[in-house]
């Protein structure tokens, strides 16, 4: 059952689009990119490379590694990002590891 948000945002900011895995988000600019993803709903960033598993913010500190995401090809923690102009955001794609 999907429910709303239980997260939400204190004070209002300017928004700017922001795209995840295809949709277009207006997240508010500067904010915490996961914190801001899971005030948009989104609570499934990635999936495990072993099982396809979702995963979604945990720690909400750096510790976990939950919140990978793909930003302009670059795999990051969510957690650990600003919510910038324009971001394209995808799930990390692990296959690509095994190239290297
Ligand atoms: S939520 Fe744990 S590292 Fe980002």
């Amino acid at each position: 059952m999907k429910t709303d948000s239980t997260f939400r945002n204190l004070a209002p900011r300017d928004c700017v689009p922001v795209q995840f895995d295809g949709v277009t988000y207006d997240l508010p600019l500067g904010e915490n990119l996961a914190a801001a993803l899971l005030a948009a709903g989104v609570t499934s960033f990635r999936d495990t490379p072993v099982s396809n598993s979702p995963r979604g913010p945990f720690c909400m500190m750096g510790a976990c590694f939950d919140c990978q995401v793909s930003i302009d090809g670059v795999i990051t923690q969510a957690c650990m990002t600003q919510v910038g102009e324009n971001m394209v955001i995808g799930r990390p794609n692990y296959e690509a590891w095994d190239d290297l």
